[in-house]
């Protein structure tokens, strides 16, 4: 629960999500971020109660997932696709910032914006395709055989959870350098959250709603 005593930085590290309320109320949370809430919300003359209301909405509580197909997507679209579409760009701009500021540290994660970037860019052209194509048959009672889309979807996954083995190589494991700045924390701790829900999304797929439409493809070799 996030209070107004809390320090805006202590806040941008724990709460993924916060580093872009913060910027939307040019709140300082790098090199001013000392500071309670209460006081940062003072200067910018924003009613700490609704800054804590929008805080404590990033927190994404854990809900059970639907059970029926048609209210699992739903949820599915609501909880994972939105979610990443609204993460990802603040992570890729933390990220290109770290670069630029410490790019002469041992410790930067050289390539981190890029490899963001890129995952951002096919997620965003996978989830385009499950909203198009996939998850409308489903709804339709799978009008057509959705054995080939599903492999499809299956595939990318696949690349997809590379991608998040790279990232966790490139970010130590989503553990920020002793000393870092709140920036790379923040940064640390937005690629920690992308990367659990990523897989909590793969998985409800592959493992709960692609099985109702093709037997049991997610446990078979797809090449
Ligand atoms: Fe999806
Ligand atoms: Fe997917």
């Amino acid at each position: 629960m996030t209070t107004e005593d809390q320090l805006v930085r202590d806040i941008a590290v724990e709460v993924p999500g916060a580093t872009a309320v913060f910027r939307r109320h040019k709140i300082d949370f790098c090199c001013k971020g000392g500071v309670p809430l209460s006081e940062a919300a003072a200067t910018r003359g924003v009613d700490v109660n609704s800054l804590i209301a929008e805080l404590s909405g990033l927190r994404g509580e854990a809900v059970e997932a639907p059970s029926e197909t048609p209210d699992l997507i739903a949820y599915i679209l609501e909880r994972y696709h939105e979610v990443h579409r609204r993460e990802f760009p603040e992570a890729i701009r933390m990220a290109r910032r770290v670069e630029a500021v410490h790019r002469d540290s041992p410790d930067c994660p050289q390539g981190l914006g890029d490899l963001l970037a890129v995952m951002a860019h096919e997620l965003d052209e996978h989830q385009a395709r499950e909203e198009a194509v996939l998850f409308p048959a489903m709804l339709n009672g799978a009008p057509f055989d959705l054995s080939f889309p599903i492999r499809r979807m299956l595939m990318e996954h696949d690349d997809l959870g590379d991608q998040l083995e790279t990232l966790g190589k490139l970010t130590t494991d989503f553990l920020p350098p002793p000393g870092a700045c709140t920036t790379w924390r923040a940064l640390y701790a937005a690629c920690q959250k992308l990367d659990t829900d990523l897989r909590m999304h793969m998985h409800l797929e592959n493992n709960v709603l692609f099985p109702r439409f093709s037997g049991n493809l997610a446990g078979d070799a797809r090449d």
